[in-house]
């Protein structure tokens, strides 16, 4: 089995940790298959290079950790089950015909956490809130799909949006402090180039005392106010379980559909509630996950 992630990050390796467990709790482990583990750090060129390998090689079935790992070796490998996890959007990324119905050799579990739901934990945290900050990447089919959503809602809700794109970490630093003075608080959804990028925005946010909504676990961890997310583990052992049927022989990528995880998970930040000084409603507090 290959397994390929874009880049090391809190929720894809706790993901890739769930694959793998799952896997080895169905009969795949150390004994029976060899797992060859390959992050690409980041870059493109090298998801290139691993994806080529893995095709020469051709393992059994292919884990791609991400969007633009799936991406990748969905272009390159069209003869081997690919299976995808922590994934915003399969259809968007034209990794898939449909969620439904595949229709090729890609297939997963996604990452997806409902957008109404996500907004709703911020407009309870911040409810004098009126300008909503919105901070992505833009070459990243997985969070424009979130953006456009996010937009959508705030439509709805009469909320202003304040919409910065970065091309790379680079960026970061000059889109935060053009939201300074504009913006009740900014939400920054699951973006591979902003991932291991939080702390370098909390100095402006927190500085400035705007506080940052995010969508996934590990950023608030990292030292965001809040996430409602997927939880990363358990969603590598869904991949798993779905990786093991595909291997028993029991369904086939193309007519097994995308599957979300339905429950989420609140984490709060305390200490950066207090930086904030922002009190987290009893309400939330009881069934968040305090870090
Ligand atoms: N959902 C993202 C994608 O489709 C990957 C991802 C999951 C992520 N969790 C994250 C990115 C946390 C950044 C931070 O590519």
């Amino acid at each position: 089995i290959g397994v390929v992630q874009i880049v090391q990050h809190g929720s894809l390796d706790e993901a890739n940790r769930g694959f793998v467990d799952a896997l080895k709790e169905r009969g795949y482990g150390p004994d029976k298959v060899e797992i060859e583990q390959e992050n690409a750090q980041g870059d493109q060129s090298n998801l290139k290079t691993i994806v080529s390998r893995f095709k020469a090689e051709k393992p059994k079935l292919i884990c791609a950790i991400a969007t633009p790992a799936a991406q990748a070796a969905a272009n390159e490998i069209k003869d081997i089950p690919i299976v995808g996890t922590a994934i915003t959007d399969y259809t968007s990324a034209k990794l898939v015909q449909n969620d439904e119905r595949p229709g090729g050799n890609v297939t997963g579990v996604s990452d997806f956490a409902a957008m109404d739901a996500q907004m709703e934990l911020a407009a309870k945290l911040i409810p004098q809130a009126k300008h909503v900050g919105l901070i992505y990447c833009s070459s990243e089919v997985n969070s424009e799909v979130q953006a456009n959503q996010m937009k959508d809602y705030c439509k709805k809700h009469d909320l202003a949006v304040e919409e910065r794109t970065v091309n790379n970490v680079n960026d970061i630093q000059q889109v935060a402090e053009s939201l300074i003075g504009k913006v009740d608080y900014i939400y920054v959804p699951t973006d591979n180039t902003l991932a291991s990028s939080i702390p370098t925005l909390m100095k402006i946010t927190d500085a400035n005392k705007i506080p940052v909504i995010v969508g996934a676990d590990i950023m608030a961890k990292d030292g965001a106010l809040a996430a409602l997310s997927v939880d990363y583990y358990r969603l590598g052992k869904q991949t798993g379980e779905l990786a093991a049927d595909i291997l028993d022989g029991k369904v086939k990528p193309e007519t097994s559909p995308i599957q979300h995880q339905k429950d989420y998970t609140i984490v709060i930040n305390k200490q950066d509630a207090e930086i904030l000084g922002l009190t987290i409603p009893e309400e939330i507090a009881r069934k968040a996950n305090m870090v």
